[in-house]
């Protein structure tokens, strides 16, 4: 099959043919139908964040099963399935007490083991799997508790939108702070994770919603989903646009939604007393975040949100009702799909900050 092989990092994609092997016991084969490219992908390529090579990566999509292993009770093969990258085992603590992204026994128990043969491979030799999934490919071969089925009338390239950002943006904001009716949001960084934070703002009810970028046409787009207000990051001081906006407080929840040292200060500057800015951006490894020790005397949080802190089993299809009854509009968050071999093409684009979502599809 064909797939998108980063063989060194920092490096570019590659586009090789490559061998899946058949499910194990409690694992899916999936034919892939579209996969998103998220900013994380462009981080790997670009050595911020280490992954041994070669490797497919991709972690954003949607297909139809194709094959399952002899335990595999859930899904069938035709039925229609999102893919995450929170794999979880469902019996460790983190699992048990609801945080199924933080699952401690992802890298162990939900993996093939390394004396056994490879999900992937090239002439023999090993390819490493991507976050549980390695989604710029034909096909994946995946654990069962890395996927969650979905209604046939979702299309395919909004539903693969659901896989990282629309989950990850969508759960900051309902799971990760939980903002509630009437408060005050303000969201750094408008690509796929940040538009989807503004969106859950908008359905959880904020009252004012103040999208921060540096493109117009982002923030633009931004109010089309939801931002009361904008701030253009590249004219002048964000913080202080922000507390111009909301009467000098600040405001009541930040989300971070670019990666950057700078701009994960910026949120936590920018919270009115006893608000909480909430990091989803993934800063490069190594990197510190400083803040003023004094704040903490006025109760503002610090925390960061891994993949929305979802239970994807349940938030995806909710997420998928709130498409087709309208409330959550990913038609416009497909800024344009493209083939497998124009993907080194969209991960260029996406670094000029001009594209929401640029999806691949099969
Ligand atoms: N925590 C998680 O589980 C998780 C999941 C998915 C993605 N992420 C991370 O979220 C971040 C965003 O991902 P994405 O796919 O939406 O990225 P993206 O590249 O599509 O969007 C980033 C946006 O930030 C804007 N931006 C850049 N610098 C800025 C600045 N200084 N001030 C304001 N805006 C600025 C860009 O113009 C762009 O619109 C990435 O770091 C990604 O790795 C984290
Ligand atoms: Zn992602
Ligand atoms: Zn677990």
């Amino acid at each position: 099959m064909k797939a998108a092989v980063l063989n060194s990092c920092p490096g570019q994609l590659e586009i090789e043919d490559i061998s899946i092997d058949s499910p194990g016991p409690r694992e899916v084969l999936i034919e892939t139908k579209a996969a998103g490219l998220c900013h994380s992908d462009l981080h790997f390529m670009e050595g911020l964040y280490p992954h041994p090579c070669p490797t497919v990566l991709g972690h954003e999509s949607a297909g139809v099963v194709a094959e399952v292993g002899s335990d595999v009770h859930y899904v069938k093969p035709g039925d229609h399935v999102i893919t995450c990258l929170s794999a979880f085992c469902g019996h460790c603590e983190s699992c048990i007490g609801g945080r199924l992204s933080l699952c401690e026994n992802k890298n162990t128990e939900l993996v093939r083991s390394k004396d056994a043969p490879s999900r992937l491979s090239r002439n023999g030799e090993p390819v490493e799997t991507f976050l549980h999934l390695s989604s710029f490919a034909e096909q994946m071969l995946i654990h069962e508790n890395a996927l969650v089925k979905i209604r046939e009338e979702m299309p395919m390239d909004k539903a693969a939108l659901i896989g990282c950002g629309v989950t990850t943006g969508l759960g900051a904001v309902f799971r990760t702070a939980k903002v509630e009716p009437g408060s005050t949001v303000a969201v750094i960084g408008c690509g796929g994770i940040g538009l989807s934070a503004i969106q859950g703002a908008r359905i959880a009810g904020a009252n004012k919603v103040i999208a921060v970028d540096r493109v117009t046409s982002k923030l633009e787009l931004a109010q089309a989903l939801g931002a009361t207000h904008v701030v253009d990051a590249s004219d002048g001081n964000a913080v202080e646009q922000v507390r111009e906006l909301t009467e000098g407080h600040g405001v009541h929840y930040s989300f971070e939604a670019v990666g950057l040292k700078e701009t994960a200060e910026q949120s936590f500057q920018m919270l009115r007393n006893g608000g909480q800015a909430t990091v989803i951006g993934m800063i490069p490894v190594g990197t510190m975040v400083e803040v003023h020790g004094v704040d903490f005397l006025y109760e503002k949080t610090l925390t960061g949100s891994n993949m929305g802190s979802n239970q994807f089993r349940t938030d995806m299809p909710r997420f998928v009702e709130m498409y087709l009854d309208g409330r959550l509009m990913l038609d416009e968050m497909v800024s344009k799909t493209i083939s497998l071999e124009q993907i080194n093409e969209g991960f260029a684009e996406m670094k000029t900050g001009a594209v929401a979502r640029s999806v691949i599809e099969f």
